[in-house]
């Protein structure tokens, strides 16, 4: 925060205080506020809540000495913050996370009262190097809360109190008390140069956290159908987040949630009959899907007698009729290899399960909430509420023909998912426009005993429409939808135009060229996507995402290939880093611009740790911009190689030299959580 900004925020938050004030005073005045208080069941509960709240102090001061008698680094780790505190040196430590911990157990310490409440702790922008590292601006709310419970403490005792009761860290140089009772806090250099070291000899290793089985739905596309960009979204989030839970330690299942199974198949297999009466001995070369699609459909539309066939054929199927399974599969099958191809070419991993799975499935959760007697008759159909009855919309459980709906299958999978494949946490990687679907399959679930929120958790990963450079939803010009291997091969053309127009390739071989072109390509689709905020919309431009200044792929991509190429071009070899430390050459962090680029690094765990609770990716491209941005105030800054006139190398910074590797190891690990694939050369 810039000082002024710092200001306006105290004077806020003085502002809210005052008023805060104003309207406890009324209401004592009035008598309000005290309402409750010969309520017996209240002040019992009170009562209770107050031994509690003394009793955890007495545990939280038994901590905090504990840990300073120790003093250790693992000392502090032992009890409260498994999240926060590294259990070997190869762990990386948020120290956002580690800082909240130490403050919050203080803040119970300090103010039994308050025990529970959380600190609130933020990086301080590196613009402002006065207010510390990290801040903790929890002492005004606190003294609001104190305040309303009859005790009258300014915020600045109240930052003094945290402070004076917080335990000995390694991690901190020295905290500070500033305005209003802003804690500002100073991160250790010692602390540092041991964990750059760390992640120099151990890799870039992810924080502790508690490891969970989750479940990842994503890309999800819809068989016979187009891939589209909405899917092409949901295919780029969804890899991404399962790249950074999996790199968390988390058990991640990727599942392809394919929209193979419904009335459409009806129709595709009465025209497979008609078109290839052979196929079931003879695989039949359907060739174009999307042509075969638009023709069974133009006939089920036109033509009555082909209608009732193609409703006749979905009874035939959902029954096992072996033809009509064949060819069905058949059409799955072309299907899902056009599918396989973009995945390929992406570097796509999933299982495909799609919705056919559940067809037994459906028929047994059906069983289930007719047994909880929560299916009703509706016009003839056979539907559920997800909540109270006749609020908002409810679920088709069974159609009037019998057929079961999207709805029906949801709730068999969540069902799976939960029951079977006993995942805890539930990711649907999927547009906003299923929002409410989403959020009446997880009701219905909870309503039917599957879903318990107490334990489960389930999120709607959403993300806005892909709109063309006019504004308008992406579509080709004349005007159908955009064919994803199309929009690929475009991608790799325009990145081709511009490596030759950067003369790469008279620089590069044929596969580096080769290489670079897809690296480019396939990396600035994946980042131009990610970079927005996945809840809006988003313009498509291979113009801008392949600009090389700016937050994109091409830019970073750059960026890391000339930080590597520094170890490489220094006359030394630095292929074992761990040989390089154990020869002693060690990082100094004295030049302002190392220090900040060490400190920039060192909040790798704390971006995971956030990502990893809002799923929002374009937190981890922003840092990648940070690292790299502050990468080169440093390089500019400090030499790593010193030449003499005649160019020749005359000495060589080895600490800086590792803290260029350090710089390039976060950023490499970064890419791989994007889907970004550095090449060495570009
Ligand atoms: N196939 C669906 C579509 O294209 C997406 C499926 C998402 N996953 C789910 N469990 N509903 O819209």
């Amino acid at each position: 925060m810039c000082s002024l900004e710092h200001e306006a925020a105290v004077v806020d938050e003085m502002e809210q205080l005052t008023a805060h004030l104003r309207t406890q005073i009324e209401n004592t005045k009035r008598g309000e506020g005290f309402e409750f208080e010969d309520d017996e069941e209240y002040a019992k509960l009170k009562m209770e809540n107050t031994k509690l709240k003394h009793r955890l102090a007495i545990l939280n001061k038994a901590i905090v000495a504990e840990e300073n008698s120790q003093g250790s680094p693992s000392a502090v780790v032992t009890q409260y913050a498994s999240a926060a505190l590294p259990t070997t040196d190869s762990e990386m430590i948020s120290i956002t996370e580690h800082i909240t911990d130490l403050f919050t157990k203080a803040i119970a310490v300090a103010f039994p009262q308050l025990a529970g409440t959380s600190a609130i702790i933020s990086p301080v922008s590196a613009t402002t190097p006065k207010f510390g590292d990290y801040q903790c601006n929890s002492p005004m709310s606190l003294a609001k809360t104190l305040k309303a419970s009859g005790i009258n403490k300014s915020p600045r005792d109240i930052a003094n109190e945290i402070v004076k009761h917080a335990a000995q860290s390694p991690l901190l140089d020295r905290t500070e008390i500033a305005g209003a009772g802003f804690i500002n806090v100073f991160i250790k250099k010692d602390y540092a140069v041991s964990a750059i070291s760390n992640l120099l000899r151990y890799g870039v290793k992810p924080p502790a956290c508690r490891k969970q089985r989750i479940l990842v739905d994503f890309s999800s596309p819809n068989i016979a159908k187009q891939m589209h960009v909405g899917h092409l979204r949901s295919t780029i989030i969804g890899e991404s987040i399962c790249r950074l839970l999996e790199f968390l330690g988390h058990d991640v299942l990727r599942i392809n949630h394919l929209g193979d199974w419904g009335t459409q198949f009806g129709m595709l297999i009465a025209h497979l009959e008609d078109r290839f009466p052979n196929f079931v001995t003879e695989s039949p070369p359907i060739g174009d899907l999307q042509a075969f699609y638009k023709e069974s459909k133009k006939r089920f539309d036109e033509d009555e007698v082909f209608k009732k066939r193609a409703y006749n054929c979905v009874v035939l199927l959902q029954n096992g009729d072996p033809n009509s399974i064949k060819a069905w599969t058949q059409i799955c099958d072309v299907s899902r290899e056009e599918f396989q191809k973009i995945y390929d070419r992406l570097d796509i991993t999933l299982k495909p399960l799609g919705e056919s799975f559940y067809q037994s499935r459906m028929k047994e959760v059906i069983k289930l909430l007719e047994s909880k007697n929560l299916l009703e008759e509706d016009d003839g159909r056979i539907i559920m509420w997800p909540g109270e009855r006749s609020s908002g919309i409810p679920l088709t459980i069974v159609k009037s023909d019998g057929g079961f709906t999207y709805d029906t299958s949801d709730m068999a999978a969540i069902r799976y998912r939960l029951e079977e494949q006993k995942a805890e946490w539930l990711i649907y990687v999927v547009d906003s426009g299923q929002s409410t679907h989403l959020q009446n399959i997880y009701r219905a679930a909870e309503r039917a005993g599957i879903f318990n929120p107490k334990i489960h958790r389930a999120d709607h990963v959403n993300f806005g429409v892909v709109l063309g450079e006019d504004g308008k939803k992406f579509k080709t010009r004349s005007g159908e939808t955009v064919k994803l291997s199309d929009l690929l091969d475009e991608g790799l053309k325009r990145a081709l135009d511009k490596l030759l127009e950067k003369e790469r390739d008279k620089v590069l071989t044929p596969e580096e060229l080769k290489a670079a072109q897809e690296s480019v390509a396939y990396g600035c689709i994946k980042y131009a996507d990610l970079s927005h905020n996945r809840t809006s919309e988003y313009v498509f431009s291979f113009d801008k995402m392949l600009e090389d200044r700016g937050n994109t792929a091409v830019y970073l991509l750059y960026a890391f290939t000339r930080i590597c190429s520094i170890s490489r071009n220094c006359g030394e070899d630095f292929s074992d880093l761990a040989k390089v430390l154990d020869s002693g050459a060690t990082i100094e962090l004295d030049h302002e611009k190392e220090w900040k680029l060490a400190k920039t690094l060192l909040k790798f765990p704390d971006v995971l740790i956030k990502i990893s609770k809002d799923l929002l990716l374009h937190t981890l491209c922003e840092f990648c911009y940070e690292i790299c941005t502050v990468f080169s105030e440093f390089y500019d800054s400090c030499y790593c190689i010193e030449k003499n006139k005649s160019g020749e190398i005359v000495k060589v910074n080895h600490g800086r030299i590792l803290l260029c590797e350090a710089t390039a190891a976060v950023l490499k690990q970064c890419f791989y959580i994007l889907g970004l694939k550095p090449v060495s050369k570009i």
